[in-house]
């Protein structure tokens, strides 16, 4: 049976247009479904949309005009953005959706019935950019750490989750699931913050109108955490699984990609989705995501991007100028996925130009050039070997575990290993010079190089999916045409 493979992104919010840090985690999803697909597995690639909220409703009577319109025009915005960036999702889910709202309702019904969900009542303070209370011992100096803004206090009826029956069980789950709170060296904060104790979690906001509505009590609306997170079971049917009449026609793909196998979010959301989210799934008897993977931040020349500072990098100023491909290498070359990364474009054209227009676009073109003056044509298949070959081998094997293990930088690493190998081989066997002394000799180098160079083709396209075709091309026609670089150098 083949293989599934469930990916998610975060759904993200409607409050401001797409930057680079949206990018980085959708980006991420797309390069493992690629690679997971390229493997022949079923990938279901699962992004979207954060569309409730005071936030969203604040930014809406800003603009002057309804919540609806609003998140309309900024979906849209996602949408074009992850058009151009080459995103090969599979669904893309909008909380206002129809599959979702009926989901989220029936679900928090279904608690309510369980006892999981109960009313009560709660005063506490709330930081409206995290869309969260925040405990008083979490403040610093009397602020979001995030935010750095002053939380309001605020006191309101409230239906809550009993979080706190969950802390044994997440405990448990944990211990006996190493792989789940990925990177490893996050899992202890998670472990940590568990064992300090869980308190139940208020659910329901009477003041927020732009959310979606207790089925049985609509003068409160759903949590807006508590509703997105439910996104990535109500994407692939969960409401029909639920035998929700009106979601009856709706496609169901329950059965066969949930379990999630891994969620990609970045490390400030890891709460939500390694405390609440499992604690959700398990008083819905569901079984728990494989992976939770909390990738760092991107700072923008060494600051923390933001408004008011004005240094959100809209991806589109960069690929505009420069290609899609090459933003698509960068930030998964430049820093260990897990970690905190700088982005600079100054870093961004040494790469460039190191990486891409020399080791890479440099090998392709005299490889190509050789091979157009010495094979007559580069056969699909033929006993080829050699010792680029075996490396190529070797290193096909450590790309495969570094993929697996979200190591994009290393298993980048690895085909860069090779293509500078290649350029050395080059170098050193001179096949130019070899081919008028032992022609033959130098016909073997060429095809072997020729061969070496489909593995990278391979390597790089979950990265660069329109260079590999582009490369591919070429070395299938190989021999007949004059090509321009892949990649002409930039002015640093
Ligand atoms: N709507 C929630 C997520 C709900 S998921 C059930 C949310 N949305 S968000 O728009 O704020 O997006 C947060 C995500 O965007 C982060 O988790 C991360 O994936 C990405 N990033 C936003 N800024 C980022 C950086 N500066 N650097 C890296 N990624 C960042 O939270």
């Amino acid at each position: 049976m083949t293989k599934k493979f469930y990916v998610t992104t975060p759904i993200y919010y409607l409050n401001s247009a797409p930057h680079i840090g949206h990018a980085y985690t959708t980006l991420a999803a797309d390069i493992l479904a690629r690679y997971k697909k390229s493997k022949g597995e079923d990938v279901y690639f699962l992004t979207g949309t954060d569309e409730h909220g005071a936030n969203i409703e604040k930014a809406a009577n800003n603009a002057g005009i309804t919540p609806q319109k609003w998140v309309d025009n900024m979906a849209e915005k996602f949408i074009d953005l992850w058009k151009v960036l080459n995103i090969s999702y599979d669904d893309f889910i909008r909380t206002t959706q129809k599959r979702h709202e009926l989901t989220v309702q029936e679900i928090f019904e279904i608690l309510l019935k369980k006892g999981d969900i109960y009313k009560g009542k709660y005063s506490g303070k709330y930081c409206l950019s995290c869309e969260a209370y925040i405990d008083e011992s979490e403040l610093v100096d009397g602020k979001c750490p995030i935010h750095k803004k002053e939380p309001q206090l605020i006191e309101e009826e409230t239906y809550f989750f009993k979080l706190s029956a969950y802390q044994e069980p997440l405990l448990k789950f944990y211990e006996q699931n190493k792989d789940f709170l990925s990177p490893h060296f996050r899992a202890a904060e998670i472990v940590n913050f568990v064992k300090n104790g869980l308190r139940d979690l208020s659910v329901t906001r009477t003041k927020v109108k732009w959310g979606i509505p207790v089925k049985s009590d609509p003068a409160h609306t759903i949590y807006v955490w508590f509703d997105a997170l439910i996104n990535y079971i109500s994407a692939v049917g969960y409401g029909k699984v639920l035998g929700i009449n009106e979601l009856a026609d709706y496609k169901c793909d329950f059965e066969q990609y949930w379990p999630a196998d891994t969620h990609l979010i970045g490390k400030e959301i890891f709460r939500f989705h390694a405390v609440i989210w499992p604690a959700v799934l398990m008083a819905l008897g569901l079984p728990l995501p494989k992976k939770v993977f909390a990738h760092g931040w991107w700072t923008v020349e060494g600051e923390k991007m933001s408004k008011s500072l004005g240094n959100f990098i809209d991806p589109r100023d960069i690929t505009d100028k420069y290609g899609v491909d090459p933003l698509r290498y960068f930030i998964f070359r430049e820093v260990p996925f897990g970690g905190d990364g700088d982005f600079s474009m100054e870093a961004f054209k040494r790469r460039f130009n190191a990486d891409l227009a020399n080791d890479l676009g440099n090998l392709l073109s005299r490889t190509l050039n050789m091979a157009a003056k010495n094979l007559k044509e580069i056969p699909q298949d033929c006993a080829v070997s050699g010792s680029m070959l075996e490396k190529c081998a070797s290193a096909d094997t450590e790309y495969d575990v570094h993929m697996n293990n979200l190591e994009f930088d290393k298993a980048l690493d690895t085909a860069w290993l090779i293509i500078g190998g290649m350029n050395k081989y080059i170098d050193e066997t001179k096949p130019w010079s070899l081919a008028k002394s032992e022609p033959e000799k130098a016909k073997a180098i060429l095809l072997e190089l020729v061969f070496a160079l489909r593995y990278v083709c391979k390597w790089i396209s979950p990265f660069m999916p329109q260079t590999a075709e582009e490369m591919a091309r070429r070395l299938k026609a190989g021999v007949i045409e004059k090509y321009p670089p892949l990649f002409p150098r930039i002015e640093a």
